[in-house]
């Protein structure tokens, strides 16, 4: 597999939200990623061996053009296995983010330590509730989005901000952070 620079997958915008047929597009969407990690674990000593090519090391990264995400909306990417949301906010969504006190937090963060400085509309997340696992709604501006604009998880009701950040539980923590770049203004480097 080669480093792959991965225009924005619909395969859970274009579902139909919180339906069986959107879990089985994404579930595989993740199996095959999670095919392709496999084998590059399997074929790991071998090749560490051999002195890895670059594509064997880009297994690690994900290049994404985040050009084409209109404000307000978000999209899926998967990164190692796991869903990354990548979402556009709007300025009002960036503001309520900013404005909200940290005294209210279940996990006290302020949204300027989960963005990245000179690109605040855009928020990076790992899209995996923090309670047991579960993919929250809310990229798509028509998914529920829950009480605070950011992201509903239909498995046990929690509730995200627009940052991104737990409000209303059972998850005990805000939604992970993965690690990343912007390598231009409208592309990010994931892992
Ligand atoms: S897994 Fe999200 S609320 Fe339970």
């Amino acid at each position: 597999m080669s480093a792959s620079t991965h225009k924005p997958d619909n395969g859970l915008m274009g579902a139909p939200h919180g339906n069986d047929a959107g879990k089985r597009d994404f579930l595989k969407l993740v199996a095959g990623a999670g095919a392709a990690v496999g084998l590059g674990a399997l074929a790991w000593p071998l090749i560490d061996s051999m002195n890895p090519s670059s594509d064997v090391l880009a297994l690690s990264s994900v290049e994404v053009d985040i050009a084409p995400v209109p404000e307000g909306s978000g999209i899926t990417v998967v990164w190692r296995g796991k869903p990354i949301f990548v979402r556009h906010r709007t300025p009002a969504e960036v503001k309520s983010a900013v404005d909200v006190s940290l005294a209210q937090l279940i996990e006290p963060v302020a949204d300027k330590d989960r963005v990245k400085a000179g690109h605040e509309p855009w928020l990076i997340v790992i899209g995996i509730c923090t309670h047991l696992g579960c993919v929250p709604l809310g990229n798509k501006p028509t998914d529920p989005r829950g009480d605070f604009g950011g992201w509903l998880c239909p498995c046990h009701g929690s509730q995200y901000d627009t940052a991104g950040r737990v409000r209303h539980g059972p998850a005990p923590a805000n939604l992970p952070l993965p690690p990343y770049a912007f390598t231009t203004d409208t592309k990010i480097k994931i892992g």
